[in-house]
C-alpha cells in the first residue's frame, strides 16, 4: 500500500479539512466580535489551529489498527482539522461552547469534558467534535474538526506538561506525576477564583 500522500486526491481530501478550520475559525471570530460589541468584553485570549500532518495520519491509523488511506483516515480520525480556543475565564469556556453547538449548521458529533472530568494526570479542558458543512465543486461535504476550548490557566498547564513528557519520551518518573497533578489543582482552583472576581467586577452593576 502506498503512503497516504501518495494516494490519488489527497490534496483535495486535505483541502476540505483545511476549509472546515476557516469555517469555524471565522464563526468563532464573529462570536467573539460580538460579545465585544454587546458586552464591552471579549472572553477570547487567543486561538490555535493545526492540520494533522500525514505521518501522524498515519501513525494514529497503524495505532488504530486500521488500513492506511483516506477512506479510512475520513472514517476512523476526528482530529485531522484542530482548532483550541484559550479563553479567558472557565464560564467563558462553556460559553463559546453553547454558541457553537446551538448554531444550526453545526453537528455535535462527540464532547469530551475534561474540565468537570479531569483527565488522572490533572489535564483539563473541553473537547468537542463538530461537523462542519464545506463546499467545494463536486458538492458539499461534512467535515468533522476537533475543538479544544480551555482556558489561559488550563492551556499555560497543558504546554509545560506537554513539554516536559516530550523532554523525558513520555513517561515521566512518579514524584514528577504526583507534583504536575497537584500544579494542575492548584491552577484550577486560581480558575475558580479570577471567576469569582470577573463575576464581582462584571456582574456587580
Ligand atoms: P489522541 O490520540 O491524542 O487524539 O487521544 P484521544 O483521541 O483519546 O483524545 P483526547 O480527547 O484524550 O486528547 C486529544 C488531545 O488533547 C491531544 O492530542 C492533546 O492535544 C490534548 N491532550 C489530551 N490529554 C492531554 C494531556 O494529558 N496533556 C496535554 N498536554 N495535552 C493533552
Ligand atoms: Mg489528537
Amino acid at each position: 500500500m502506498c503512503s497516504l500522500a501518495e494516494e490519488q486526491g489527497f490534496e483535495t481530501f486535505r483541502h476540505a479539512y483545511r476549509a472546515a478550520i476557516k469555517e469555524v475559525r471565522t464563526k468563532i471570530e464573529i462570536l467573539s466580535e460580538d460579545f465585544a460589541v454587546r458586552h464591552d468584553y471579549n472572553p477570547i485570549h487567543h486561538m490555535e489551529r493545526r492540520l494533522k500532518s500525514p505521518d501522524s495520519i498515519e501513525e494514529k491509523l497503524e495505532r488504530y489498527g486500521k488500513e492506511i488511506s483516506i477512506a479510512s483516515a475520513k472514517e476512523n480520525i476526528l482530529d485531522i482539522a484542530g482548532i483550541r480556543v484559550v479563553c479567558n475565564f472557565i464560564d467563558d469556556v462553556y460559553a463559546i461552547a453553547d454558541m457553537l453547538m446551538e448554531q444550526n449548521d453545526i453537528e455535535l458529533v462527540t464532547k469530551k469534558d475534561y474540565i468537570k472530568n479531569p483527565k488522572e494526570n490533572g489535564y483539563r479542558s473541553l473537547h468537542l467534535v463538530l461537523s462542519v458543512p464545506v463546499f467545494l465543486l463536486n458538492g458539499c461535504e461534512n467535515v468533522p474538526v476537533e475543538v479544544q476550548i480551555r482556558t489561559v490557566a488550563m492551556d499555560f498547564w497543558a504546554s509545560l506538561e506537554h513539554q516536559l513528557r516530550y523532554k523525558k519520551g513520555k513517561t515521566l518518573p512518579k514524584k514528577v506525576d504526583c507534583e504536575l497533578k497537584a500544579c494542575a489543582e492548584s491552577s484550577a482552583s486560581l480558575d475558580v477564583r479570577m471567576q469569582r472576581l470577573f463575576d464581582e467586577i462584571y456582574k456587580s452593576d
